[in-house]
């Protein structure tokens, strides 16, 4: 991928209807990314499943939910679980009565990590018996889900699969120096890339983020093959992450979080997009921006591209509901601040001669530097002591409505997707919400005016 392709226009579902199955492949948390794209498949009339990745026991060994846990997941998800535990990765497996991969990293100190070995032949051994494990209950997730599909429906294949961190003091305490300190307490992400603790974990990154997704694709294929055979259409999307255009200085321009770990899982999850497109299957990975869910909240400073999203809302037509974003967020900050100071802070970051290195899309993802992790963690936290309560942030506010755009804008682009990897930057996503905000709250006659438009629009 030599640049970003984005998603331009805002497109529109011309395929997926009432009866139709969208199939969530991986848990819902209350403000994860899969519950703007869950929403359209309700508001669609679509049956939903969703899988478990299941719950460990106090020995470490998969169990499925119980009664209760299932039937709590089954009304946030307001569909049926196949309840077959599909946790990826290999941190917690390992040949019978030996140590697991976890097991092995507990022994690392503070003071060793870095000149510590591990036995890659081992570790591939228990990498093979995860993916053992976690490839049979796919084929036990495919027979049931397989029985829930009838002839003729259309299916939604959404991926949602990321992580990996193994549960390691060691890694714990150094993610914590990467991803939030500053000045002596900085750490160098290279410096973990280059240990075999790094190594590890890169590898773990690769099977839960990525190569799950190849899974899927592959361990549907007899699905796929009848539900084409029946007349009807699959789709499989993924969320991935390789930065975010966000308008800076009046022009939108692709820039990343640094230090993105996990970059490479993300190119390869690209990479399985890419190799079933060619094959002629339509599965498209959907680049999107940064926000906060519970798994992105590690990572210090990534909020901060999100913020000039208000600016993105004012250039794309923004009209009162715009403006409307603008007051709630102003509200948030404390008496002194504007939503001008916040904003002024961020460009200040842009320009920094610390930071303009880092905006390279070829050399992506790149270590993090001292400077730069200063700069970044620094103004995060400057930003975080502008708001009245630490606990209601504009980045709140803002990723709840890209939660709401890019579901939407993902849904929509599905039906007739444009490429097998996507950028869904600022722009699309500023538009996105003025056109369904506008048609919300616009008087009728706005409303059909509208409708003499819709070739240009979409239905939502
Ligand atoms: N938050 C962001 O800024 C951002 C930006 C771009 C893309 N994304 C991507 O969006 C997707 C959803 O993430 P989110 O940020 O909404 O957070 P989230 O915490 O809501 O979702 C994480 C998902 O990963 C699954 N998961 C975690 N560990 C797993 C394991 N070991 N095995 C199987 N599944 C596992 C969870 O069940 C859940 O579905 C991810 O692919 C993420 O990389 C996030």
């Amino acid at each position: 991928m030599k640049e970003p392709i984005a998603l331009q226009e805002i497109p529109r579902n011309s395929v997926f209807r009432e009866g139709d199955v969208f199939v969530l492949f991986g848990e819902l948390f209350g403000r994860g990314y899969a519950t703007g794209l869950l929403e359209e498949a309700r508001n669609a009339g679509m049956q939903i499943i969703g899988i478990t990745v299941g719950r460990r026991n106090d020995d470490n060994t998969l169990r499925p939910l119980n009664a209760d846990e299932l039937s709590e997941a089954e009304s946030r998800l307001g569909g049926k679980i196949i309840n077959i535990p599909l946790m990826a990765g290999f941190d917690l497996d390992a040949p019978a009565g030996h140590p697991t991969p976890t097991d092995l990293l507990a022994g690392m100190t503070l003071a060793g990590w870095e000149s510590d070995r591990l036995d890659w032949d081992y570790i591939e051994k228990c990498r093979q018996i995860a993916t053992m494990r976690f490839t049979q209950a796919l084929s036990e997730v495919m027979a049931v889900l397989d029985s829930m599909i009838g002839d003729g429906r259309n299916v939604f294949f959404a991926h949602t699969m990321a992580g990996g961190i193994p549960k390691a003091k060691v890694f714990l305490a150094l993610a914590n120096r990467i991803y939030k300190g500053t000045a002596t307490r900085h750490m160098s992400s290279q410096a973990l890339l280059d240990s075999d603790l790094g190594k590890l974990i890169l590898q773990n990154f690769d099977e839960v983020s990525a190569n799950t997704f190849g899974h899927l694709i592959d361990f549907s294929s007899a699905i796929r093959q009848r539900v084409e055979a029946s007349g009807a259409q699959v789709r499989y999307t993924a969320y991935g992450y390789h930065g975010t255009g966000i308008l800076i200085d009046s022009e939108y321009r692709w820039q990343t979080y640094t230090n993105y770990t996990q970059g490479y899982a993300k190119m390869r999850l690209e990479s399985f997009a890419e190799k079933a497109w060619k094959a002629g299957i339509k599965a498209t990975v959907y680049n999107c921006p940064e926000i906060r869910t519970n798994s992105s909240d590690v990572f210090t400073g990534i909020e901060l591209p999100l913020i000039p999203l208000l600016l993105a809302l004012k250039k794309e037509g923004g009209g009162e509901w715009a403006e409307q974003q603008w007051q709630a967020c102003e509200a948030l900050l404390t008496d002194g601040y504007t939503l001008d100071d916040a904003i002024a802070k961020i460009r200040t970051l842009q320009a920094s001669d610390v930071m303009i290195p880092f905006y390279d899309f070829m050399a992506w993802p790149m270590p993090n530097s001292q400077a730069q992790a200063d700069l970044t963690i620094g103004t995060s936290h400057e930003i975080t002591k502008m708001h009245r309560d630490g606990k209601a942030l504009i980045s709140d506010h803002l990723s709840a409505l890209v939660v709401e755009a890019t579901g939407q804008l993902i849904f929509a682009a599905s039906s007739a997707p444009i490429g097998p990897v996507l950028w869904l930057n600022h722009d699309v996503v500023a538009k996105r919400l003025n056109t369904s905000h506008a048609r919300a709250t616009t008087p009728t006659t706005i409303r059909q005016d509208d409708r003499q438009n819709t070739s240009q629009l979409e239905v939502v």
